[in-house]
């Protein structure tokens, strides 16, 4: 039997919810009564999720907004916030998924750009979003969850940007937790491990390639499967629901036993 969470009346706001993690959430979200936002850099990605979270919702298509955005610029974050607040008067829960990354050794001529490119999209856009939704979900009594990764706490080969963002994020999550607490707001992190996603392809990997990565590493699994969108929904659900009113500042590593078998992300292994 599966949680089922109520999340009428209430309003979130789910970035990069055009794909994967954040698709899924996006839909479960708006199943369970929820207001939701969907957004995402291309359109038709956009419009296909809100299509989904309409078809799913209990108030239908005035249930779902759809923002076109990009998380790296500032003003695009701006008008994400102001039409959220315009459109559905509130924001309860925010969701920080938005995220993708670059392969980089630190002695690579292109380094410095991987790194750049990769903090800019994984972490700054989501302190910049914060800070500036952090009035909207005082008023509610809000939430943040924040999406990170096992790559957080183990190394990926050439992956130093990207798990230098994901160990930033939890650091972020557990400091703003402290500030936000009296506030009302509750904050908490999710560390995935390996999920069937768009994540590699939108690196160009071939659909083929993909699939045996994500074989490869869910045959390592002690769960004996890679992760699904909806394994990471359930959980952002479950922490930004009444059922977890007593947990702030965590990390939730959600990885079907990835860390505790201790299975390498070092190609060379
Ligand atoms: P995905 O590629 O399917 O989805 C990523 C989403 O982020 C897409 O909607 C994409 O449009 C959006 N995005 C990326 N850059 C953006 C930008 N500049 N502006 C606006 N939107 C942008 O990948 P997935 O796996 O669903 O990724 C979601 C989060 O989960 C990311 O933060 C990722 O680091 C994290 N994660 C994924 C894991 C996996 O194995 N798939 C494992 C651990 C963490």
């Amino acid at each position: 039997m599966s949680l089922k969470f109520d999340f009428s009346g209430r309003v979130a706001l789910v970035t990069g919810s055009s794909s994967g993690i954040g698709a899924a959430t996006a839909v479960l979200f708006a199943k369970s009564g929820a207001k939701v936002v969907v957004t995402g850099r291309n359109g038709d990605k956009v419009a296909e999720v809100a299509k989904q979270c309409a078809d799913v919702s209990p108030t239908g298509v005035s249930a779902v907004l759809q923002v076109l955005a990009d998380v790296t610029s500032e003003q695009d974050l701006q008008r994400l916030v102001t039409e959220t607040v315009n459109t559905f008067g509130r924001l309860d829960v925010l969701v920080n998924n938005a995220g993708g990354y670059v392969m980089s050794a630190v002695y690579d001529d292109k380094f410095m750009d991987a790194f750049k490119s990769v903090l800019n999209t994984n972490l700054n856009s989501m302190v910049y979003l914060t800070h500036i939704c952090v009035k909207h979900l005082e008023k509610t009594k809000g939430n943040i969850v924040n999406v990170s990764s096992i790559a957080a706490k183990l190394t990926v080969l050439n992956g130093s940007p990207y798990c230098m963002s994901k160990a930033a994020i939890d650091m972020f999550g557990k400091c703003i937790a402290v500030e936000l607490g009296p506030k009302g707001i509750r904050v908490n992190t999710v560390n995935p491990g390996v999920i069937r996603t768009n994540v590699l392809e939108a690196q160009g990997l071939p659909k083929e390639v993909a699939t045996q990565v994500y074989d490869m590493f869910g045959g390592k699994y002690p769960v004996g499967r890679a992760g699904e969108g909806l394994d990471i929904a359930r959980n952002i659900l479950y922490l930004a629901s009444d059922e977890s009113s007593f947990i702030t500042g965590t990390s939730l590593v959600s990885d079907g036993g990835h860390v505790a078998a201790n299975v390498s992300m070092n190609a060379d292994d």
